[in-house]
């Protein structure tokens, strides 16, 4: 939820700045500015609209080597030029990532002395606070500042009078930063770092960071030295780019069957002739599964669609009862948790506002914390007691869909692994489902082949004003995801249901013609989920259905049941999701594509949720 960049070094600042922000731009993207330190002071360039757009603002000739820019999803005030950051008040020149809960306070107190806000923004407010308390010493603005805002913040900030030097503090939202040859970067997220240093840290609450040429000099708020352990990565550009993919969405999709490959191998050991999940480097022990009465999944949208998916595992392999919950009510429900309770929080960016708050709401309640992160030092990944990580590398694409694949192999790994130290499952019965998990990358792309049959089929969809996701189980559990990666990039509105509900209420809005897809992966179920195809079928509706090769000799499945008809590569029940899965994606891609739309920037959201 808006990128920011700051740069001060031996090169040209308005680049390093405008690669930046398009490197950023998933996490926003109405308007952008950027204000660099020139021979006239600072000056400051802003549009409304994309990144793209900026450029045209600033004229060839601007020469700085240090400066900040922003790429904008507005919270307080439209899309407006004046709104666009940068914000300057005085000598401060600032921009902000979060949101400043008490400005409306803080504008009336500061109206007081005469300075009234320009543009409807809390970040304005927060330049004008700190300009008041500006005589001189950054250090002693920023840290009276701190103690007067409250909300969340990552602040990059100029003063006019300290040249080519940038200050930076952050609460709550990210702020990551490297010392490279070209100069001192820091930005909201690793990929606008990576052209310059794969080599990183992640900027602690409350400490200043001071950025010249040559150095990074981080600072608590009493003035104590501060050095942040380094974090490193080992994906390079190429991993954040689109290589020769339309969209990063298609090369996200695309890039499935090594993330999951890339998840599932460090976490495999083979032995006597067994092949069985192994938590050692991540250092979980069993008995945090073992002591735990009951399990939460908190997370919000794909990652919580994930969560569904891994309560129906861990039920299954471990008879623990798990919970699954909407971060966003989880933290204002007064949950019922105590230290036998553990809560699995999921997290692609590990930043979610909703998620980090839910996260730390467990940790006070002496609940045990699990994270399934996927972003290197996220504030999630810090703070939970454990924590496992997805190897799915940048997800750029506002769309998630590796980082969900890659956080259903986690949650495989972690329901047969704590199955078997409990006893649930033998050996040789993990074994069984640990080969099924090794081969399920291979069956992915199988589907991928089959993208041409997907691109044709999604033409039928083009047209759709609804939408409707039908399936029973795991087969349920994944229509809510089909169902959301559908309605945010296609604009469909899209309802998942559960297909034995649809008797009590959605078959109404079943006409002539209506799209559902169906999905059938689950044999136990699978003569249930054909007997709702049918009902559907006979209001008219013009069905998609997903079967599993394994379960295609069911006398259910008759010819001609269906309008289309997609098969996942046979495999156990348990693992169709992360092949069905693809199908879904790949029609959502195809269809937000045929209607012309901006696959992976859609209209009014953003990657990284770090506002309430
Ligand atoms: C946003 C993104 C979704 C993502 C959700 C949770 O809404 O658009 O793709 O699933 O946030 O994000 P997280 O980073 O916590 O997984």
């Amino acid at each position: 939820m808006c990128g920011i960049i700051g740069f001060t070094g031996y090169i040209d600042a308005k680049e390093v700045l405008l690669n930046g922000l398009a490197e950023l731009e998933y996490r926003g993207y109405d308007s952008a500015g950027i204000a660099v330190c020139t021979e006239r002071g600072i000056e400051t360039f802003k549009n409304v609209g994309k990144v793209a757009s900026l450029r045209n603002e600033i004229p060839a000739e601007i020469q700085s080597s240090c400066g900040i820019g922003h790429t904008r999803w507005a919270t307080h005030g439209g899309v407006t030029k004046t709104n666009a950051h940068p914000h300057s008040c005085g000598k401060v020149t600032l921009i902000h990532n979060g949101i400043i809960e008490n400005y409306h306070e803080l504008a009336n107190e500061l109206a007081k002395e005469g300075r009234i806000a320009q543009s409807q923004t809390d970040t304005e407010v927060a330049a004008m606070l700190l300009d008041s308390l500006y005589t001189g010493d950054p250090y002693a603005a920023i840290s009276e500042a701190v103690k007067r805002l409250t909300g969340a913040y990552a602040f990059c900030i100029l003063f006019a009078d300290q040249k080519d030097v940038i200050y930076c503090i952050r609460k709550g939202s990210p702020l990551v930063a490297c010392m490279a040859e070209e100069g001192a970067v820091i930005a909201s997220d690793m990929v606008a770092l990576l052209r310059y240093s794969k080599e990183y840290f992640v900027l602690p609450e409350y400490n200043i960071a001071k950025l010249t040429k040559n150095s990074i000099m981080v600072t608590d708020l009493y003035g104590n030295t501060v050095t942040p352990s380094m974090l490193s990565v080992n994906w390079d550009m190429s991993a954040a780019q689109k290589n020769g993919f339309k969209h990063y969405m298609l090369k996200e999709i695309h890039e499935q069957p090594e993330s999951v490959r890339l998840t599932i191998r460090p976490r495999i050991k083979r032995e006597n002739g067994f092949v069985l999940p192994d938590f050692s480097e991540d250092k979980i022990p069993d008995d945090l599964f073992m002591n735990a009465g009951r399990i939460i999944i908190t997370a919000c949208g794909t990652a919580m669609h994930a969560g569904l998916v891994g309560r129906i595992l861990i039920e299954r392999m471990l008879r623990i009862p798990v919970t699954v919950e909407i971060a966003s009510e989880f933290r204002y429900a007064d949950p019922i948790m105590d230290e036998r309770s553990l809560v699995i929080v999921v997290s692609q960016s590990g930043e979610t506002a909703d998620t980090l708050a839910a996260l730390r709401l467990a940790k006070e309640k002496g609940a045990k914390t699990l994270a399934i992160v996927n972003v290197k030092g996220s504030s999630i990944s810090r703070e939970a007691d454990y924590c496992m990580y997805t190897h799915a590398g940048p997800e750029i694409a506002v769309a998630s869909t590796k980082a969900y694949t890659a956080q259903l192999a986690v949650f495989y790994l972690i329901a047969l692994r704590f199955a078997m130290a409990a006893g649930k499952l033998s050996d040789k019965q993990v074994s069984e489902y640990m080969n099924e998990l090794e081969a399920v990358p291979e069956k992915i792309e199988k589907i991928l082949k089959k993208r041409d049959v997907i691109k044709e089929l999604s033409k039928r969809l083009t047209p759709a004003s609804d939408l409707f996701f039908i399936g029973r189980g795991l087969d349920y559990a994944l229509s809510c995801e089909g169902s959301i990666k559908l309605k945010e990039i296609t604009y469909i509105h899209s309802e998942a249901y559960a297909a034995g509900e649809l008797k009590h209420g959605t078959l109404s809005l079943i006409t002539g013609g209506t799209p559902v897809i169906a999905l059938g992966t689950q044999k136990d179920v699978f003569p249930k989920l054909i007997s709702n195809v049918k009902e559907v079928r006979a209001r008219g509706a013009m069905v998609i259905l997903v079967t599993n090769e394994a379960n295609d000799g069911d006398e259910a499945l008759e010819k001609g049941i269906c309008a289309e008809h997609l098969v996942i590569p046979a495999c156990k029940d348990e693992f169709a999701p992360f092949l069905a899965a693809v199908y879904l994606q790949l029609i959502a891609y195809y269809t937000s594509s045929y209607r012309g739309l901006d696959v992976d920037q859609p209209r009014n959201l953003a990657k990284s949720v770090t506002v309430e």
